[in-house]
């Protein structure tokens, strides 16, 4: 593999941003990696300063969506240490993405150095409050001009870095869903286990005319029946119903998610094995109407562990009984961010550690 080339940027714009006031995404680092694939070969990798590239408007995709992209984050420790948590769970990922949109994936080892030498690079962005995060965009587009449907012949890799709060507004408070029962974002045999813009782009008309209406995000119901529970979209969905922890299974039309993952394994260390099973929106009624419901919570790289409070379905408000969140949400938030910041062990191997120069790599007293 050909050598990193490293273009610092003239001048850092971090004094720009206000880290007391992070929200998702608006606010980028000061570099980016980018690497190309032509003739069969993906080469030279390069950080450059982040910014505009030119793209012709022929690009094929821009015009049919081929492209594939990940979401991971970067953390400052208690102790000094910077992490970036389960970078090897994202290749994997992505890679599968690719092979559904027919991309050649990056060599895997590529995707972690790039992973590397952006944090390294870019440390001081690493948001250092409780909640706040660097986030890790990797994403692959068609680069080749034409019109013709069919796979690029080139393509362009870019990663971008972005300090982030947290994903919603008020998680606290619970996040409230709109269960949609007209519109799709997935089928069977279509693109729903990929990281890739269409199943966003689904999303985006029912999602606005959900916020219209008072909900926060859709809670996706099955393409063929809209009979069983799927996903949020912008994460995974866990219910506690009587005492056991349920979640739908990854057949295809959700998306894998690296949290969704964390969190069943994290139960499973407490001999609380998570049932991964299709479930009938018609049964979390009826368990909520029986009161039975006791948490609701989603799963996701951007909204960590995120508590709902109320699911609405056909008019009817369903409202979690108890406490938001509930104890099992906040334990999971309370470990899953204990791993990613280092205050607890990392018993599952999930950190990659990355080394950021010794006079940066003190905790600050005070947040910025
Ligand atoms: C992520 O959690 O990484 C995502 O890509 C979800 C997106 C809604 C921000």
């Amino acid at each position: 593999m050909s050598q990193l080339s490293v273009t610092r940027a003239a001048q850092s714009r971090i004094h720009l941003v206000d880290f007391d006031k992070l929200g998702f995404g608006p606010v980028f680092s000061d570099h980016m990696f980018c690497m190309d694939y032509a003739d069969g070969a993906w080469g030279p990798p390069a950080v450059v300063p982040y910014g505009p590239v030119p793209i012709a408007p022929g690009v094929a995709s821009l015009h049919y969506g081929q492209m594939v992209f990940d979401g991971l984050k970067a953390f400052w420790g208690a102790d000094g240490n910077v992490r970036v948590f389960r970078p090897e769970a994202n290749a994997r990922r992505l890679e599968d993405s690719c092979a559904r949109l027919c991309i050649p994936p990056m060599p895997r080892e590529m995707f972690m150095e790039a992973i590397r030498q952006l944090v390294a690079l870019d440390h001081a962005w690493i948001p250092r409050q409780p909640g706040q995060s660097l986030y890790i965009r990797p994403l692959i587009i068609g680069a080749e001009e034409h019109l013709d449907v069919r796979p690029s012949s080139r393509y362009r890799f870019f990663m971008i870095t972005a300090p982030v709060g947290s994903y919603f507004k008020n998680t606290a408070a619970g996040v409230s869903l709109h269960v949609e029962h007209e519109y799709t974002r997935a089928a069977p045999g279509g693109l729903g286990f990929a990281k890739t813009a269409a199943n966003y782009a689904a999303a985006l008309f029912p999602t606005t005319k959900s916020r219209r209406e008072g909900a926060d995000q859709v809670l996706w119901l099955d393409g063929a029946e809209h009979r069983f529970v799927e996903e949020v979209g912008a994460m995974n969905i866990f219910f506690k119903i009587g005492g056991q922890v349920l979640t739908p299974p990854l057949e295809g039309t959700i998306l894998p998610g690296v949290t969704r993952d964390s969190v069943i394994t994290l139960l499973a260390d407490k001999e609380l094995a998570v049932q991964q099973r299709r479930l009938a929106i018609d049964e979390v009624v009826q368990a909520f109407r029986e009161g039975k419901v006791e948490e609701v919570f989603g799963a996701g790289t951007a909204a960590v562990v995120s508590p709902v409070r109320q699911m609405t379905y056909r008019g009817e408000t369903l409202a979690i009984r108890g406490t938001v969140p509930g104890p099992l949400t906040s334990a999971l938030y309370d470990e899953i961010t204990g791993i990613q910041s280092g205050r607890l062990p990392d018993r599952h191997g999930w950190n990659m550690l990355v080394p950021v120069p010794a006079q940066q790599a003190r905790p600050l007293s005070r947040a910025r």
